[in-house]
């Protein structure tokens, strides 16, 4: 396993090459390295490149594009860094008891769920409200199979997270889109549009808070107008809520149950450790709603495979119990990268095609790339790379989106994702994951804009 480790570390330490980590360690942007250990005192080395072993991301990337021709892998939405220490002590001596049979989810658990959430969000949430999940999506499967009418429509207000689509379909429903509005940067709900959208064969409408990819934590009027039509059509609002932990400075994070009883009583939440934490390979998210109707309804829609890893469940205790400083530290380290990325991008003369504005949290960078679409995605460009992959035996439809990802992971050596993924409204948008060392953002950022300078 060391080994794995060491070859990681010493690839990217030589493909990053000694320029970047100059650059970056001299502090050439606003933020100065060295500076990762966040206000706890606690010491979280966020700076540190730590290599991920079999990641998705990585290795997604690494098969598409070969493993020589890639730097930095920020594609999936999960984090590179090191996990919080309490929990790897937790989780080492689990693993000494030698026994891995069925387990019971013991009570201490669910009041973790419990305090976490009255802690942060003043949310209090009961815990005959609360089923596990092995992810959040198969719970959300469960709902939408078992609220809508068969074969019924789901709707999601796009762009919004891609697997929402899979699941939906996992779900045997249809997708229809609401695309949402721009409106000063900020991305807005299309109620006319929405309402529009909501016949009598759709029961759910899917409410991503806060949204991935465009990163808006939802204001309280805007989902109460939102929530309000849904109510109104006896609609159930399934609210994803997988990305909360992660506000930036000046954010806050909204439950959409906390708005009030009734939108309480009209909606599910669906949430995980796995982004809060980087838990997705410890198979562990729950959900809840205080409308028993509702839960009866997601019970019998079957699909939630409510056994959890027990590796999982206590990982995701330790860390409600004492990862909160490590989480607050991130959002802090992370608020900077956006800082960087934000002066980098707006300064003048640089990024030429790109726009960004900061997001309220998630640790996604959603850039407006339709500059750089008309360069390097034109109709003529798209179908040839349309053919050259025909050829290849690809059959995957290409979008302009795609066509710039290809451009990006071929001059900028990153694996970066298309807006096309996240439905429509999307159109020239590409998403970069930043839980990556500030070291590796710095180089894409500055590798992305000196490949546009060439374009001219
Ligand atoms: C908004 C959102 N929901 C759900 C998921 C997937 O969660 P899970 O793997 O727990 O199903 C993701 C993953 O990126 C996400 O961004």
């Amino acid at each position: 396993m060391k080994k794995i480790f060491e070859t990681s570390r010493r690839k990217f330490m030589k493909t990053v090459g000694l320029s970047a980590l100059v650059s970056a360690a001299s502090g050439s942007g606003a933020i100065a390295m060295g500076q990762s250990s966040g206000p706890s005192g606690k010491g979280y080395d966020f700076d540190e490149v730590y290599p991920r072993i079999n990641s998705r991301k990585w290795e997604g990337a690494y098969n598409t594009y070969g493993r020589d021709n890639i730097d930095v892998a920020m594609g999936t939405a999960d984090l590179d860094f090191k996990q919080v220490p309490a929990v790897v002590r937790a989780l080492k001596e689990r693993v000494e008891y030698e026994n891995y049979g069925y387990e019971a989810t013991p009570d201490s658990f669910y009041q973790a769920i419990i305090d976490w959430n009255k802690d942060r969000y003043d949310q209090t949430i009961k815990k005959e409200w609360i089923k596990t999940s092995s992810a959040l999506k198969p719970g959300m499967v469960s709902s939408m199979r078992g609220l809508n009418p068969v074969k019924g429509k789901v709707i999601l207000l796009t762009p919004t997270y891609s697997g929402f689509r899979g699941a939906i379909n996992k779900a045997g429903m249809t997708v229809v889109m609401s695309p949402m509005k721009r409106v000063n940067d900020r991305w807005a709900f299309d109620l006319e549009d929405l309402e529009s959208k909501l016949d009598y064969e759709t029961k759910c409408v899917v409410l991503c808070n806060p949204n991935n990819p465009t990163g808006e934590f939802w204001g309280a009027d805007e989902m109460r107008a939102l929530g309000d039509i849904c109510i109104k059509h006896g609609v159930t609002v399934l609210s994803d809520e997988i990305h909360c932990d992660f506000p930036n400075k000046g954010s806050k994070f909204i439950p959409y149950a906390s708005l009030g009883e009734k939108y309480a009583n009209s909606s599910i939440t669906y949430r995980s450790p796995s982004k809060t934490f980087g838990h997705a390979c410890l198979r562990v998210a729950y959900f809840f709603t205080q409308n028993e109707d509702l839960m009866n309804a997601t019970m019998a829609g079957g699909g939630h495979e409510q056994g959890v890893n027990t590796f999982g469940v206590l990982a995701a205790e330790t860390a409600f119990r004492e990862g909160a400083e490590w989480i607050d530290d991130l959002n802090i380290y992370l608020d900077e990268s956006f800082d960087y990325i934000d002066e980098f991008v707006n300064r003048s003369g640089e990024m030429p095609g790109v726009k960004f504005s900061k997001p309220d949290g998630l640790y996604l960078a959603w850039f407006d790339c339709n500059g750089l679409k008309e360069k390097v995605a034109s109709p003529e460009q798209v179908r040839a790379l349309h053919d050259k992959w025909r050829d290849e035996g690809n059959h995957r439809p290409v979008t302009p989106e795609m066509c710039m990802q290809e451009w990006i992971a071929r001059n900028v050596r990153i694996h970066i994702l298309p807006g096309s993924s996240y439905g429509i409204g999307a159109e020239g948008f590409m998403r970069m994951n930043i839980g990556v060392s500030r070291t590796m953002v710095k180089m894409a950022m500055e590798n992305w804009n000196k490949a546009l300078k060439t374009l001219g």
